[in-house]
């Protein structure tokens, strides 16, 4: 499979974000990962549907949205996106989440469902034909900058083995929560295959983003 780097937005310098951006389409950067959080689903706010409309018309990489929000099934019509995008919801966060994937499906975007770190991969039984990526959360959702469980290494590998066995292997595996170099050649060894790139890796003080980008795409490949 395509090993694909989305760059966590959140922790990208948001004073000089145009030539940010300039120089991750020169990369060949496969996604932007927008985390949208509301203080509810996780203990922090970040950004939010104005962003996603102004990074729509600045950059023509896709958006890879990350909601992290409660109640979702009636939230998910707050936020723009279609074609090419791809979009990840909670199953902690949802209660219809055959009906949320049909609908980011009927805009002409990629369902994602995401996984907490103590959620089961049970849950993905009965939606396998609704999906077009899991999203396994390597560390709690809510914040940059925190430390691996190392448990989700073991996550992905079953994942990655199940849906190879059961007729799904197409479907890709995004993995988000201190994507370090180190820990992105296991989480690619385990079967991932898009990595949300954050302070642990892409985004390091004086280290230009070509740098850690060309970094990151040795360690996945
Ligand atoms: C939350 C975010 C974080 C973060 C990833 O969902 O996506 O996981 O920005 O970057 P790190 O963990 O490397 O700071
Ligand atoms: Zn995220």
């Amino acid at each position: 499979m395509k090993k694909m780097i989305s760059p966590s937005m959140m922790c990208a310098d948001f004073l000089n974000l145009g030539n940010d951006i300039r120089d991750m389409e020169a990369c060949g950067i496969e996604y932007l990962h927008i985390d949208i959080m509301d203080g509810v689903f996780v203990p922090n706010f970040t950004l939010g549907t104005d962003y996603i409309k102004k990074l729509h018309k600045a950059s023509s990489i896709p958006l890879d949205l990350h909601l992290m929000v409660s109640d979702v099934d009636n939230k998910l019509n707050w936020f723009e996106f279609g074609e090419g995008d791809y979009v990840a919801i909670h199953a902690e966060a949802c209660t219809h989440i055959q009906r949320a994937l049909a609908l980011i499906r009927s805009k002409g975007a990629k369902a994602m469902l995401a996984l907490n770190p103590a959620t089961s991969l049970n849950v993905l039984d009965e939606i396998l034909p609704d999906l077009d990526g899991i999203l396994i959360m390597t560390v709690n959702p809510g914040y940059a900058g925190q430390k691996l469980i190392p448990q989700t290494l073991e996550k992905i590998a079953r994942l990655r083995n199940y849906l190879d066995s059961n007729g799904y292997g197409h479907i890709d595996i995004e993995v988000d929560g201190n994507v370090s170099f180190e820990n992105a050649r296991k989480m690619s060894d385990a079967g991932a295959n898009i990595f949300v790139a954050g302070s642990s890796s892409m985004f390091m003080p004086g280290v230009p983003l070509s740098e850690g980008i060309a970094k990151l795409r040795e360690a996945i490949n």
